[in-house]
């Protein structure tokens, strides 16, 4: 049978992937950790130093740059970029002393398309909208709606982001071609 490094996961010689259900064409650099349990999709890139807890689940081309750190309970969906140093969450208000349940945690989710910035902070238990940009450095503490363009601490939406990642004006349309308009839960594009 055909086979080529596409069809196969490369683990890099010092990286460490315990999962069984990471796709094909994936790349596991350096130093990065997948525990057991983790699903990671096709055609991902974990970079150097990045730790995909167990609970975790990754989707289709997946950029997760250097040290990256996800726990249980975050899910990323196809096609976004995790910049690098990014943390998650999944405890509100952690205690040493008291041990949370896996259901006790706070799920987030990454929808497709979108990207965060270097350094970015997401706090647990909400949703980052399809095709959002957060600027490096946010502490993301609210919902993201679709396309938005969040920067800061606390996180604030101060704009629309296009599907290219340019930011768009009033009008909604991108020198790229594409053109939105707003509906409840963020832009749709309509061209
Ligand atoms: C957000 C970003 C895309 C710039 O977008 P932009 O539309 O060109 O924004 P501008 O530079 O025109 O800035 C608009 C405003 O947001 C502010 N701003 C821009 N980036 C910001 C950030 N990361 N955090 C806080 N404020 C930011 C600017 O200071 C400016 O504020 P002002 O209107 O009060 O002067 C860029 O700054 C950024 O953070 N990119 C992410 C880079 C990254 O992390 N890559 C990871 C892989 S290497
Ligand atoms: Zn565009």
């Amino acid at each position: 049978m055909h086979s080529d490094a596409s069809d196969r996961v490369y683990v890099h010689s010092h990286g460490l992937c315990e999962s069984d259900r990471v796709g094909a064409g994936t790349r596991v650099w350096a130093f990065a950790h997948i525990m057991a349990g983790a699903i990671v999709g096709r055609d991902c890139n974990i970079c150097d130093h990045a730790y995909v807890e167990g609970g975790v689940t990754i989707g289709d081309r997946v950029t997760i740059k250097n040290s990256v750190l996800l726990f249980d309970g975050v899910t990323i969906e196809d096609d976004v970029f995790v910049g690098p140093a990014v943390v998650f969450t999944n405890d509100l208000r952690p205690r040493t002393a008291i041990k949370r349940s896996t259901d006790e945690l706070l799920p987030t989710v990454v929808r497709a398309g979108a990207s965060l910035g270097a350094g970015v902070v997401v706090v647990c238990g909400l949703t980052i909208g399809p095709c959002a940009f957060v600027g490096a450095g946010a502490v993301i503490t609210r919902d993201v709606p679709a396309h938005g363009f969040v920067v800061g601490n606390p996180g604030r939406l101060i704009g629309w982001a296009c599907e290219c990642g340019k930011r768009l004006g009033d009008k909604l349309i991108c020198e790229c071609g594409h053109a939105y308009e707003e509906a409840a839960d963020g832009l749709v594009k309509i061209r």
